[in-house]
């Protein structure tokens, strides 16, 4: 089935001038662009785009743990990163944009890769090109740098290209 899927590329991705390299690995696995603007994001996006919800943070909180964090408290961790996440997504400007293309969410998920780089796949982006750890990063207090936000399934990509291009 062709899909369309939201990815936006991090600060660090911007700012280590990896914007070509990204977009060259997604039309490299056969990917068309059909969205793309670059901008700086604000707390109400930000609000609106990482569910603040319990299970959300419970499931980030166990990405801690399967990292080799010492978490008990799962929530209580998901909600400290969630919000050092949505800090970083604002700490420079971030590339968005539509991907399309059959099965392109699954498709966009594999050429990005495990959220953590210290154990995503070789040949994916965060496997290649991210420098940052889930344990170095959380155990610091904040959000690990990898790279890409790509939407996880049908509901998010729905959701996430009417909140990031609903407008145009
Ligand atoms: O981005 P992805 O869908 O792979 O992961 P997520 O579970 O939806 O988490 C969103 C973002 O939170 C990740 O991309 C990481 O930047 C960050 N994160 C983190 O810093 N520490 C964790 N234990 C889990 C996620
Ligand atoms: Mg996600």
């Amino acid at each position: 089935m062709i899909q369309q899927t939201l990815v936006v590329i991090k600060p660090d991705g911007v700012e280590r001038n990896l914007i070509g390299e990204i977009i060259k690995r997604y039309e490299d696995a056969g990917l068309k662009i059909v969205k793309l603007k670059m901008m700086q994001t604000n707390d109400s996006l930000m609000k609106q785009h990482y569910p603040h919800t319990d299970e959300y943070f419970e499931s980030i909180g166990k990405k801690s743990a399967a990292a080799g964090d010492n978490i008990t408290d799962f929530i209580a961790q998901g909600r400290k990163i969630v919000s050092s996440l949505v800090e970083y997504l604002q700490s420079g400007p971030v590339v968005a944009m539509v991907l399309e293309g059959e099965e392109a969410i699954p498709l966009v998920r594999k050429v990005t890769g495990y959220t953590d780089p210290a154990t995503a796949e070789k040949g994916t982006i965060r496997g290649d090109l991210g420098e940052d750890t889930i344990l170095k990063a959380n155990s610091e207090g904040r959000a690990v740098k990898n790279l890409i936000h790509a939407s996880g399934n049908l509901e998010e990509a729905t959701a996430e290209i009417k909140l990031w291009f609903g407008l145009i």
